[in-house]
This record gives structure tokens, C-alpha cells and sequence, in this order.
């Protein structure tokens, strides 16, 4: 993408990448993603804003190729999405300095080999003027590294944000065109890299409350140009306060854990309880993971495999632990043919949730009408929780 003006002085010149779908060999980007950097000219010096992927370096110096100079290149976060091709920045660029936090400066070091002594730290809350635009520098913890900083255009009201707020999203526009598109977009990415770190991001999120933010420009996706929408969405996915939810994540070999599941769905939905289920053994993870936030209960449904839990159901709850999503129950269902040690397996697997483990429901062979009476037993145990905790 050609560069693009936001406001008067502040340049989108970073790269789409259309065709990515995955991220860190684990997440599916259904809609490719974007790596966003932004150029700000003063009236007296130029800055850069992040870099891109270093597969995208070529477009990001091809964008730069009438910026004869640059004073200073901020790293917001250390991560080589968007700072790989700091070094060809640099390069580029022998006179600038690199802007960071003091987090920042290590990593950026142990990870890029980048040279100490071009690296100026900002402390929070530090300003830097570029003649006629005023940066402040905002640290922002655990968005969702530990070095993580976001930078405010005092003059402009935009926000610079980096990952916070980010979707990946790939389009040709420059503003977010449609909510209701970026809306699961960015919900996935928030499950995906910042859930565990809620507590970190409500406390950013105070910090911000401050600053006149009148755009947020992150470092993925389009540029919100009314923040109230990806501010809200955030306060409600940070919340401790999850939703009358179920989310099921289940795998059978031979039909008997399927029927469970089945039973388990009509039964919470007779309930009047929402149900996400999903098939572990062919499961878009990011969608899984966006169901997370609002989920108040977790099952997990899986036949036995060598007397333990088939392995996509064990992959499931390594992956739910890593999340440490705000549920407060989970269930146990599954089969089995002559013995098994599931329950026990699960639970050593999810030690990072706070939740109440319903009494686990496991059958030998294909489940019989008694249990499938069990099953809606369960659904109702379910229902009855929620209610209890206020959620319905
Ligand atoms: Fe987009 Fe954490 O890097």
C-alpha cells in the first residue's frame, strides 16, 4: 500500500499483507493482516512509528523513499512484526535515533542485535517535540509484552497503539470501513495474544482514560477513527463478568462422545443457555478463543486414547489454560472402552482457571438413555450456575 495521510503531518507507510494466514505457527489469519507504520513530520524533525515484518521491508523502505531523513524511529514493542526490519531501517537511516521503552532496550538487543548506543530510552509519561507535534510517550505493559508502550499526538488525538486495539485485517482503506467486520476480527486477536493479560490492560486502559484520543492507530488492521467502538468492545472483553456462555470443545472417534455433545448442546440451548461448540480436531483457534471471553462454563468432551484424553482434546485445554479465560465452571464428558484417567488428566492440564469442576460424566461405550438423562442433568446443573452467579 502507498503511503496515506491521517491527519495533516501523520503518514500511514507500512505494508498489508493480504495472503499471511498464520501467525507465530499457531494462529489462522482467515483475513491476512496488516503491519502499520507511521511516519509524523514536524515543522523540525521526522519520526517513524514501528516498522513492518521483515518480509515486508522492501514496501516499508519503498515507502520511505522520499524521507531523506529521519530524527528518531520509535519501537513501541520489541516483537519482529513490527520490528524485523528495524535494522534496514537504521541502516537506512544512519542519523536517527531508537526511541523505546527501557524494557524495550534489552529485548531489542538480545533479539535484533540492534547497536546499544543508538537507543534512547523514554520514560512514561516523557514528551518529545518534533515542532508542532508533541509525542508523549505512554507505557502500556503487557499489551502484551512486558516492554509495550503506546504514543499519544497530543495535537492530533491520535493514539499510536501498536498491538493494543489491533485486528488482523487486511484491507485497502485506511479507516475501519465497517465495524461489524472488524468487530471479530479484533475480538479473535484480543482472545488470541491479550486475554491473559486482562488485569495489565484494564489498568492501561484507566491510564488511557486521561488523553484526548480522538483516532487509534494500531500497528494491525484499519485505524479507528471513532475510538468508542474498539474502547468499548475492550471494556466489555476485560471484564471479569462473563456471559450466560457455554463453550464446548469436543472430539469423538467413534460416535459415543458425539452424541454426548449433542445431547449437551439441545439440552443448555433448552435451557435458554448460548452454546459454542467446537470440534478440536478441525478448529479455527482464533475463533475458539474469541468464544473464550464470554464463556462461563468449559467443556471439554474427548474419548479415551490410551486410557487418557484423545490428544486434540489435550491440545484444547493446553491452549484454554495458556488463555486463562474469566470462566468459572467446567465440565468433564466423554467415553470410553475399559478404563481411563481423563478427569484427572484435565485437571492437571488447566491449573491457570479459576473455576468450580462440575462432577465429571464420562460413559463406558455408546451412551444409553440413563446417560443421556445425565447429560441433561448436567445441562441443568449448568443452568442453574449461571443463574446463581447472575449471569442469566
Ligand atoms: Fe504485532 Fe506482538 O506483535
Amino acid at each position: 500500500m502507498k503511503p496515506s495521510q491521517i491527519v495533516e503531518g501523520l503518514w500511514s507507510v507500512g505494508a498489508v499483507d493480504w495472503d499471511r494466514r498464520l501467525f507465530d505457527s499457531l494462529i489462522p489469519l482467515p483475513d491476512g493482516t496488516s503491519y502499520n507504520s507511521y511516519l509524523v513530520r514536524g515543522t523540525e524533525k521526522t519520526a517513524l512509528f514501528d516498522a513492518v515484518d521483515p518480509s515486508r521491508t522492501d514496501i516499508l523502505l519503498e515507502n520511505l523513499k522520499d524521507v531523506p531523513s529521519l530524527d528518531y524511529v520509535v519501537a513501541h514493542h520489541a516483537e519482529q512484526d513490527h520490528s524485523g526490519s528495524l535494522p534496514a531501517v537504521l541502516e537506512k537511516y544512519p542519523a536517527a535515533k531508537l526511541v523505546c521503552s527501557p524494557k524495550a532496550k534489552g529485548i531489542l538487543v538480545d533479539h535484533l542485535g540492534l547497536p546499544e548506543e543508538r537507543i534512547v530510552v523514554a520514560a512514561d509519561g516523557e514528551t518529545l517535540s518534533l515542532g508542532g507535534k508533541t509525542l508523549e510517550f505512554v507505557h502500556t505493559p503487557w499489551v502484551h509484552w512486558p516492554e509495550t508502550m503506546c504514543t499519544h499526538l497530543r495535537e492530533d488525538g491520535v493514539l499510536l497503539s501498536c498491538d493494543f486495539f489491533g485486528s488482523h485485517f487486511a484491507q485497502s482503506g485506511l479507516f475501519v470501513e465497517d465495524e461489524r467486520a472488524i468487530y471479530p476480527a479484533a475480538k479473535r486477536y484480543f482472545a488470541e495474544i491479550m486475554m491473559p493479560f486482562r488485569a495489565a490492560i484494564r489498568k492501561n486502559m484507566d491510564r488511557l482514560k486521561a488523553l484526548d484520543i480522538r483516532i487509534i492507530a494500531p500497528s494491525h488492521g484499519p485505524v479507528y477513527g471513532r475510538p468508542a467502538f474498539i474502547l468499548d468492545a475492550y471494556r466489555d472483553w476485560i471484564s471479569e463478568t462473563p456471559k450466560n456462555s457455554v463453550l464446548i470443545a469436543h472430539v469423538s472417534m467413534h460416535g459415543s462422545t458425539g452424541r454426548m455433545v449433542a445431547r449437551l448442546i439441545s439440552a443448555l440451548a433448552e435451557r435458554g443457555v448460548d452454546v459454542q461448540a467446537f470440534n478440536v480436531s478441525a478448529v479455527d483457534l482464533g475463533k475458539m478463543a474469541a468464544a473464550l471471553i464470554d464463556a462461563a462454563t468449559i467443556v471439554l468432551a474427548s474419548p479415551a486414547v490410551h486410557v487418557g484424553l484423545h490428544p486434540n482434546a489435550a491440545s484444547a485445554a493446553f491452549l484454554v489454560n495458556a488463555l486463562r479465560p474469566k470462566a468459572r465452571f467446567a465440565a468433564l464428558v466423554g467415553s470410553y472402552g475399559w478404563g481411563h484417567k481423563m478427569a484427572e488428566q484435565a485437571v492437571g492440564l488447566l491449573p491457570n482457571l479459576k473455576v468450580e469442576v462440575l462432577p465429571p460424566l464420562f460413559v463406558k461405550g455408546m451412551p444409553r438413555e440413563a446417560d443421556l438423562r445425565a447429560v441433561d442433568e448436567l445441562a441443568e446443573t449448568i443452568a442453574r450456575k449461571h443463574r446463581e452467579a447472575g449471569l442469566a
